[in-house]
């Protein structure tokens, strides 16, 4: 029968919320009798889950929807599904550029994902967007990883970040209850899970727009998790830092199975940009937040997100955002070049920054950048880090490959299984991966 089952094959853009969304879609299409189509050209179905947050993963999308139309020319009953970010900002507009494009559903409606892809049948009508009732959280999942998983706490963002489209693609912040939360960390764990990751725009804002008779906050809900039994590492991403209060720190700094490691967006390191981004915090409140956690979190990794280029971004605003590099010496930091999203209000400010400049600037970030982290990885050398094996290296099969609690990758001989967690000797390190060996008398804890 196998001939005949439908089968799908679902294309992610962007980030790790995304990625999640994509397990519920893939779950949710499996759960009406869908298969996986390990290529796009043996789908029937084919969903692209897009991202718009920046105009690169736009131009991408576009040339994956070529070969979709090239694929519906020739099997006209293929059903072409856009969703996620880039498709809810674009709304009607998806069907007017790619009027071969069946569904089109924001984040907010994969719920609905399923009325609008019949599986009986083909006579799709062309979808609607929902509005942001429903968690995807509470749809079957498809997870990729058995050991490692992620959980979504809440949707949406209120913050008002000048630069930043997600706001208006993901909406108002909604919180999920704990005990959902905290049913699908446990049956998580009884799956064998043993890492899981919280997720949310603003993981640390988490809480407030619940009833008052729930009213918590991110540093009870990470005791909570951490009271799991089963769940030996938690991560949460990503923090905003004007929200990252004591309680959390405290949580962090007691809860054995919260990693030491934090992944703070900086954005900028100028007061003047920070304030026309709209972080609402300046460097200094940024720089004594990284002290606090360092003062409590002992061998804390920090990571975090820069933009440059931002309109009117000066060189000495640059230089100020390479000082609090300098101070803060991130372990590691995704770096952007600032990319006009219309509809936002940085998209309209005068002085938009040439783009040599803004090239030019990302450059000598990512230098700085990379020295430190280098220079932070070569202090591992010589020490035993726990690491959870994820699967074979990728650069050399006869490795394991693993990450340890401070969130890096780990190369390294010893004979273990996916899902353990091993003590490994670091012998050599560059500014991404350590390499190393398990220590063979601690390999069985
Ligand atoms: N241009 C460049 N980078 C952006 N980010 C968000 N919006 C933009 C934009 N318009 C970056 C921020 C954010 C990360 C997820 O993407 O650094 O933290
Ligand atoms: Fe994720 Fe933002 Fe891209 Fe949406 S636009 S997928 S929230 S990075």
């Amino acid at each position: 029968m196998a001939g005949l089952m439908r089968r799908y094959h679902v294309t992610t853009f962007g980030c790790q919320m995304n990625a999640h969304d994509s397990e519920r879609i893939k779950g949710m299409l499996e759960s009406l009798g869908l298969g996986e189509a390990v290529a796009p050209d043996e789908a029937d179905v084919l969903v692209f889950n897009t991202c718009t947050i920046r105009e690169k993963p736009d131009t991408k999308l576009a040339a994956y929807l070529g070969d979709a139309a090239a694929r519906k020319r020739e099997r006209p009953d293929t059903i072409v599904a856009v969703g996620g970010c880039y498709a809810e900002a674009q709304r009607e507009r998806i069907f007017e550029r790619y009027p071969f494009v069946d569904v089109a559903f924001g984040p907010g409606s994969i719920p609905h994902l399923g009325e609008w892809i019949d599986a009986g049948g083909y006579g799709v009508e062309r979808g609607r967007f929902g509005t942001h009732e429903h968690f995807a959280a509470d749809l079957p999942d498809r997870r990729e990883r058995r050991h490692q998983a992620w959980v979504q706490v809440s949707m949406g963002c209120n913050s008002a970040c000048s630069y930043c489209i997600v706001p208006a693609v993901r909406g108002r912040e909604q919180s999920r209850r704990p005990g959902e939360i905290l049913a699908e960390v446990t049956r998580l764990a009884h799956e064998g899970v043993r890492e899981i990751t919280l997720l949310g725009q603003n993981v640390n804002s988490w809480g407030r727009d619940l009833a008052p008779d729930l009213h918590t906050e991110f540093g009870e809900l990470l005791r909570a998790c951490d009271a799991v039994d089963g769940i030996e590492r938690i991560r949460f991403t990503s923090p905003h830092p004007k929200d990252f209060r004591e309680p959390v720190i405290a949580a962090v700094a007691e809860c054995a199975s919260v990693c030491e490691h934090v992944h703070l967006p900086l954005q900028s390191g100028s007061a003047r940009v920070l304030k026309a981004m709209r972080r609402t915090y300046g460097p200094e409140r940024y720089l004594k937040l990284v002290a606090q956690l360092r003062a409590a979190i002992p061998d804390l990794a920090l990571g975090t997100d820069i933009i440059v280029g931002f309109p009117g971004e000066t060189d000495a605003d640059f230089d100020a955002t390479l000082a609090v590099v300098e101070e803060a010496r991130f372990d590691s930091a995704f770096t952007f070049v600032y990319s006009p999203r219309s509809g936002t209000a940085a998209a309209a400010m005068p002085d938009q920054i040439d783009d040599g400049v803004k090239r030019d600037r990302m450059e000598q970030l990512v230098a700085v950048v990379q020295r430190i982290a280098a220079e932070n990885n070569a202090r591992r050398i010589g020490r035993i880090e726990q690491v959870l094996v994820e699967g074979p290296s990728r650069t050399d099969p006869d490795l394991w490959r693993g990450r340890t609690r401070r969130n890096t990758t780990v190369n390294f001989d010893g004979a273990c299984a996916p899902g353990d967690l091993v003590d490994v000797m670091i012998d050599a390190a560059s500014s991404t991966t350590l390499r190393g060996r398990a220590v063979p008398a601690l390999v069985a804890m």
